[in-house]
């Protein structure tokens, strides 16, 4: 039987993952080819149902990522995005999906190397969660 391959849709800020995403790619840091990435001004724009709507319909995890704090281009839009994301897991674990499902990390136009990680450490947690059981109940 194949691997267990988990699905990863990523929100990256244009400014810094997205940048960072970039460089992973021309200074030739391998990831893993699970992951999807969707560019977005900025986390704080990114509603939570954006981030729902691929947890129903398939993805394993959805990774946000966006500048440090303090580097925000749009001044806060990070700090809210973090707040509207934990807000989210909590209302996500309630109906029984692991919040390590979700990850927000900080990822500047210089980290290639920590988008790299990030994303080789997401997919191997995700591997040991399994299937996102979310997907499978409304698959049915
Ligand atoms: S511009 Fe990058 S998180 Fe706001």
């Amino acid at each position: 039987m194949a691997e267990f391959e988990p699905k990863v849709i990523a929100f990256l800020c244009n400014w810094c993952s997205y940048t960072g995403a970039d460089l992973a790619g021309t200074t030739r840091s391998q990831y893993p080819s699970n992951v999807r990435i969707v560019r977005i001004m900025c986390t704080g724009a990114l509603d939570p149902i954006y981030v729902v709507k691929p947890l129903l319909e398939g993805a394993d995890g959805v990774l946000i990522s966006g500048c440090h704090p303090g580097d925000c281009h749009y001044v806060s839009g990070n700090l809210k995005a973090r707040r509207r994301m934990a807000t989210l897991k909590t209302v996500l674990s309630e109906f029984g999906l692991e919040e390590e499902r979700v990850w927000v990390r900080w990822i500047s136009a210089s980290e290639g190397r920590r988008f790299a990680e990030t994303v080789h450490e997401m997919v191997g947690r995700l591997k040991e969660l399994g299937p996102n059981p979310l997907a499978v109940q409304w698959a049915i």
